[in-house]
């Protein structure tokens, strides 16, 4: 049995549920998003799988573009993953869209609350130490249906959140391309080239030893998150300075911004395109 699993991560909670699963499958290939889809193509594999992270109530953008172009065994057993905080909204119905333009279909769907990673927008949530060890349950769960080929019926978007996606959600995706121009070094910056590795968008170069953002950025924090020297420094985009307020206000979250990424998640873990477990 061949499997492969597709996956985007910012800060690790996603790739730790790729790896949990494809060890309960009893091995599989990780295929970071970065990869070339026509040269990591899922026609020869008995079992697919998309993990991912909820951003804007659906899929990133980038993740949307890779399953488009990738082709896929469309009698394989497919799932899909999602990491999320609160609102999964509308991600599993673009995968299942995107598999249906190829004839094939969604086996199998689950989202998993996760600690809210957007640290350039507010400080994480909920508490590592309550949040770590319930990923942990959710996921061998989860990792245990999948290995089982269990058919599970992928959670829809509610009826409200339907209603109110354009009003919600258009300020956020009007402002994504806003992100990274607030993003900045200070001289702590060891000219590592890291923060370049770890970015899911190949969205960063290198100019004169010091990092480039070249505004196709989705905000994972990938970069700020995993900054060794913690010299990314970022300005937070107006839409998300109300939203962080509100949040950070209802859930009386402290002030001081925790740079957060999955514990078990390291820099050099992101930095590989592709792994076999
Ligand atoms: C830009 C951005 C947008 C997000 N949007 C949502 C959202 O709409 N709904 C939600 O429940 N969580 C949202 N989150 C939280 C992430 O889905 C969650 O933290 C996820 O586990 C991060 O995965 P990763 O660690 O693999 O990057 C968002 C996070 C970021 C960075």
């Amino acid at each position: 049995m061949k499997a492969k699993i597709y996956y985007f991560s910012g800060t690790g909670n996603s790739l730790y549920t790729a790896r949990k699963i494809a060890k309960e499958i009893g091995g599989a290939e990780l295929i970071s998003v970065r990869c070339d889809p026509d040269e990591v193509s899922a026609n020869d594999a008995d079992v697919i799988g998309f993990v991912c992270p909820v951003y804007e109530w659906d899929i990133p953008g980038t993740f949307k573009k890779f399953i488009k172009k990738l082709s896929v065994n469309k009698d394989a057993y497919i799932f899909m993953v999602a990491t999320y905080i609160a609102v999964h909204g509308k991600c599993f119905e673009t995968v299942a869209g995107l598999l249906e333009e190829k004839g094939a279909k969604l086996s199998y769907g689950k989202a998993i609350h996760c600690v809210a990673s957007q640290c350039i927008a507010y400080p994480p949530f909920p508490p590592e130490k309550i949040m770590i060890p319930y990923m942990e349950k959710q996921m061998n769960k989860t990792a245990k249906e999948i290995a089982a080929k269990t058919q599970r019926k992928y959670p829809h978007m509610g009826w409200l959140s339907r209603k109110r996606y354009n009003s919600a959600m258009g300020p956020y995706l009007a402002a994504e391309h806003e992100y990274d121009k607030g993003f900045y070094t200070n001289d702590k910056c060891k000219k590592c080239g890291l923060c370049m590795k770890v970015c899911p968008n190949k969205n960063i170069t290198m100019e004169n030893g010091h990092p480039v953002w070249n505004h196709n950025c989705h905000g994972c924090n990938a970069c700020v998150a995993y900054c060794p020297t913690k010299a990314i420094q970022f300005q937070t985009p107006q839409a998300y300075k109300e939203l962080g307020t509100f949040i950070s206000k209802i859930l009386c979250l402290p002030d001081k911004r925790k740079r957060y990424h999955h514990p078990d998640i390291k820099a050099k873990d992101l930095m590989s395109d592709k792994e076999s477990i």
